[in-house]
Order: structure tokens, then C-alpha cells, then sequence
């Protein structure tokens, strides 16, 4: 078809029936993927997205401050678009606490993710969208199965497998640290932090460590790094279905990473099978495999668990509980090099109540509040868990007055309530002090508004584990030496963005004895 004399149009009228139709198309997309608002009720605020990518491309390299920016124009409670999915973003203290608290069960799921998918075949405790019944059940066997590996062996013993684990491996991290400043001079404390805090979570779920230099767990735990990109908040390919289907690397390497994951954890199951011996229980493993055996009901929810439905929990507590901890470290092991006198305080602080003739204990724990005081600071400061896992609504609901239909994917942004200046007055600083009250113990109140693990019914199951581990490992750490870095050096403290956040490398660091 040509055009008219005098009239130079340079598409042909199928070619611009075509663009119609696509616009048209786009349209339909865009506003079948908007949820539908009851008469009288209104959808969150936020800003104008572009058609089919929403804000995909705007979140940038930090995701947690870009939204957090966008929080202080739209508010606590916001909507965004990613591809065609409406994501609900949570930032401010009040609005999350209202959501993951007092709404508790309709915020309680988790979206039903692509990248969540290939974790543990779809299985995971997690990150499955299951939040019913199994999920619940599965959850209490979890937080049962690590109170009995973590606590005391026997109602007499002087102090919990957690103590006996930690001093093990603080013990043989503190050597390294001060062979490798001996020899080479100058180290890289990841790997080592990495190894010795899997070695404890290898202790509670398998009942056994690995040596410092074994490939094997090398292989498998420096992959921790590539499994938090691909699972952070806001990964595109979760969104924009698209780069599914097109060559995509980073894909690639995640399938295989969750593959490589899972061959591990069956074989060290196999094993298990093989040796387990009732009455013997080793481990958080065989714990679950006599529950397997004996068919437990779960009581609350007169429930019976497939099998595989049970075994799998030890890979979500294996999983979660070595780069969480081991990036926890990292990030108070930057702040003690970049804040000597902080270090110092610590120090004449375990002097001052452990003494040089003893080793530090958990029961010293409220003795120390410095030391607690220095672990919140580091928690907030670097936020290092910026996003909580997604969540998902169960049900439609209202929040601050928005609807929020069912099925709605919920970001909450830790990061934002840890730099809020109205909570902090100077969030940028890092200032340990700010938790202590006037009488030098920590401010149960304040160090409560720090916000790491998650609230509410998805509340981090290893929380407790968590915090007593740290405080362990720095407790044990420095009684024994300080840390530095090699004159001249600098520390990058930039964070880089991921399920937690990590730091880069740095080759620098030295250790000292302490006498
Ligand atoms: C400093 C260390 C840790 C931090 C900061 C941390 C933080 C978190 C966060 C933010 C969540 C998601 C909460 C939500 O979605 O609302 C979570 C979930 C979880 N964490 Fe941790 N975690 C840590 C250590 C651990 C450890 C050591 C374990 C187990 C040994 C563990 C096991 C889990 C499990 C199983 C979940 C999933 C809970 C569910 O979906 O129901 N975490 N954690």
C-alpha cells in the first residue's frame, strides 16, 4: 500500500496497524497485571513505571537505597512494578511491624519465585510458596531440631554443643590468622571465616568438620557468594520472564549451584542412613531420620510429613547458616580495623571481666555489653541483610489504608528502618555506643528497633543461634589477638548488593597475640 500524493508517511498502514495492535496489546498487559481495587479503596503510591518493565531497570546497583529514596516521596507503604508484577514495598519501622506483626498471617507467604524454584528441587522450607500447615510443621522441626543440637548434650554439662563448636574453631582460627601474619605477612580472612563457621554448622547438622584447605568444602561454600546475588530482592530474571528464555549465565550458574548443593547435602544423607543407629542420635540428621522413623504426628497440626519433606530441613539450616554468619564476621572484623579505639574498648572490656587466666564464656555474655553493643552496631551499620526474603499476602488486606490484594509480592527493607534518622539521629556514624544506657548495659529497647532477622511468623529460625555464635567467635577472637591492617592499606567497605550483602576481598588484614 502506498501513501497518498503530498503526504510522506514513512510506515505502511500494516506496519502502523501492527504498532497499534502491539500498543493495544501492551496496554491489556500492563493493566491486566494491575490489581483490581474494590470501589472506595486505593492501591499504595508510587511512581510511573515504563510499560512491561515497570521500574525493572531503575532499582540499580543498591536496590535498598534506590527504594528507600522512593519511601521518603511515597511513603512507609509503596508500590512498584517489576516487568508486569506489582511489588508492595515496606520501609518504614511502623508500617513493617504493623504488616509482619499484627497482620502476621496475612503476610506470612513467600511469592512464587523462578530462582526460588530450583532451590532444593522446590522443596525448601524457605523459599517454596508453601506457608500452610506442612510449611509450619516443617519450621517447629526445624527450630527443634537446632535448639537440641545447639544447647547443652545433657542436663549436667558445663556448657552447650554450640560452646564446645565455636571454641574449637576460634581456636584454630586464631592460629591461622597468627601463623599466616608470621609467614606470609599479611591475609585474606574470608576463606578462613568461612571454613571455621561452616565447620560449626557442619558440627550441628552432620556431625562432622572439614580441615582448612579441603577442596571438597572449598568448592562447595565459595559458591555461597553467587547463590545470595541470584536470590536477592529484585533479581530481574524473577520478573521479566523473558531473560528465562534467552542465554542467561548468571541463571545458569544458579541451577547449577543449587545442583552442586544438593548432591553435597544427599550424599552426607546417604551416609547417615547408612550408619544411623537408634538410640545413638549424632546430629540435627539422624535426629530427622528418627523422626522419619518413628512417624511422628506433628501435634499442633495433627499432620504427618512425607519423608523427604522432613530430611530436606536440614538443607535449608545447613544453607542458611554458614554465609549468613560468615558475612556477619567479615563486616565486624572491618569495623574493628577501621575503628581501633572501638577494638581497643573491647579489649580492656574482656580484660577487665574474663581476665587472661580463662577463656570467654556465653554465660559472660551480659557481662559484656560493649561487646553486644559493638555486634548491634555492626548488624545495623552494615544492614547486611538489606531485603528480608520476600513475602507474599495470603489474603487481601489493608495497610495504612492501601489494599493490598492476595498474592501480592512484598519486599520489606531492612536496611531503610537501620538508617532511619528519625530512630538513630545519626545512622551514617558508626557508634557502638548508641545501645548503651546511661548505667553501661545495652538498651534492650533500642537494640530491639535494629532490624535483621526478619519479623513476625518468618522470623529467622536460626536468630538465637545466630547472635550466641557471633558473640563467641569475636569473644574468643580478640581475648586471644588484635587486628589491623598492613600500613598503608585500605579497606573497601563498600557493600555489594546480594541476599546479604558481602564486602570485597581484602589481602591486608594482620593479627597480633595478646599476651
Ligand atoms: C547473622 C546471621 C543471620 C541473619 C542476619 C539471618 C537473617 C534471616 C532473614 C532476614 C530471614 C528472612 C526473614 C523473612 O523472610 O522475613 C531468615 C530466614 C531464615 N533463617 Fe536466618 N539469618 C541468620 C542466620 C541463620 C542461621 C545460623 C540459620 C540456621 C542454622 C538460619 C535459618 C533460617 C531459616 C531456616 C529461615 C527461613 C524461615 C522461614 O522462611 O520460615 N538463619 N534469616
Amino acid at each position: 500500500m502506498s501513501s497518498p500524493p503530498g503526504l510522506s508517511v514513512p510506515f505502511s498502514g500494516t506496519e502502523l496497524l501492527l504498532a497499534a495492535a502491539t500498543f493495544c496489546l501492551v496496554l491489556w498487559a500492563v493493566r491486566a497485571g494491575r490489581p483490581r481495587v474494590p470501589r472506595g479503596q486505593q492501591s499504595p503510591p508510587g511512581p510511573w513505571g515504563w510499560p512491561l518493565l515497570g521500574h525493572a531497570l531503575s532499582l540499580g546497583r543498591a536496590p535498598h537505597e534506590t527504594l528507600a529514596r522512593l519511601s521518603q516521596r511515597y511513603g512507609p507503604v509503596l508500590q512498584v512494578r517489576l516487568g508486569l508484577t506489582p511489588v508492595l514495598v515496606l520501609g518504614g519501622p511502623h508500617a513493617i511491624r504493623q504488616a509482619l506483626v499484627r497482620q502476621a498471617d496475612a503476610f506470612k507467604g513467600r511469592p512464587a519465585l523462578h530462582t526460588f524454584s530450583l532451590v532444593a528441587d522446590g522443596q525448601s522450607l524457605t523459599f517454596s510458596p508453601d506457608s500452610g500447615p506442612v510449611w509450619a510443621a516443617r519450621r517447629r522441626l526445624a527450630q527443634s531440631a537446632l535448639r537440641g543440637f545447639s544447647g547443652a548434650a545433657d542436663p549436667g554439662a558445663a556448657c552447650s554443643r554450640l560452646e564446645t563448636h565455636v571454641a574449637r574453631e576460634a581456636e584454630a582460627l586464631a592460629a591461622r590468622f597468627l601463623a599466616l601474619t608470621e609467614g606470609p605477612g599479611r591475609f585474606d580472612p574470608h576463606r578462613s571465616l568461612l571454613v571455621s563457621v561452616t565447620n560449626v554448622i557442619c558440627a550441628i547438622c552432620f556431625g562432622r568438620r572439614y580441615d582448612h584447605e579441603d577442596q571438597e568444602l572449598l568448592g562447595l561454600i565459595d559458591l555461597g557468594n553467587e547463590f545470595g546475588e541470584s536470590a536477592a530482592s529484585g533479581n530481574l530474571a524473577d520478573f521479566l520472564p523473558i531473560l528465562r528464555l534467552l542465554p542467561n549465565r548468571a541463571l545458569s550458574r544458579f541451577r547449577e549451584i543449587n545442583r552442586r548443593f544438593h548432591d553435597f547435602v544427599q550424599q552426607i544423607l546417604r551416609e547417615h542412613y547408612r550408619t544411623f543407629e537408634k538410640g545413638h542420635i549424632r546430629d540435627v540428621t539422624d535426629s530427622l531420620i528418627e523422626h522419619c522413623q518413628d512417624r511422628k504426628l506433628d501435634e499442633n497440626a495433627n499432620l504427618q510429613l512425607p519423608d523427604e519433606k522432613i530430611i530436606s530441613v536440614v538443607m535449608d539450616l545447613f544453607g542458611a547458616g554458614f554465609d549468613t554468619v560468615t558475612t556477619a564476621l567479615s563486616w565486624s572484623l572491618l569495623y574493628l580495623v577501621t575503628h581501633p579505639d572501638v577494638q581497643e574498648k573491647i579489649h580492656r572490656e574482656l580484660d577487665a571481666v574474663v581476665g587472661r587466666a580463662r577463656r570467654p564464656r556465653l554465660s559472660d555474655r551480659p557481662q559484656l555489653p560493649y561487646l553486644e553493643a559493638f555486634i548491634l552496631e555492626t548488624f545495623r551499620h552494615s544492614s547486611f541483610v538489606p531485603f528480608t526474603i520476600p513475602h507474599s499476602t495470603t489474603r487481601d488486606t489493608t495497610l495504612n489504608g492501601f489494599y493490598i490484594p492476595k498474592g501480592t509480592c512484598v519486599f520489606v527493607n531492612q536496611w531503610q528502618v537501620n538508617h532511619d534518622p528519625e530512630l538513630w539521629g545519626d545512622p551514617g556514624a558508626f557508634r557502638p555506643e548508641r545501645f548503651l544506657g546511661s548505667e553501661g548495659r545495652v538498651d534492650r529497647a533500642l537494640a530491639e528497633q535494629v532490624l535483621l532477622f526478619g519479623l513476625g511468623r518468618r522470623r529467622c529460625v536460626g536468630e538465637g543461634l545466630a547472635r550466641a555464635e557471633l558473640f563467641l567467635f569475636l569473644a574468643l577472637l580478640l581475648h586471644r589477638l588484635g587486628l589491623r591492617v598492613a600500613a598503608g592499606a585500605r579497606v573497601d567497605a563498600r557493600p555489594l548488593y546480594g541476599l546479604t550483602m558481602k564486602l570485597a576481598r581484602c589481602p591486608y588484614y594482620q593479627a597480633w597475640p595478646r599476651a
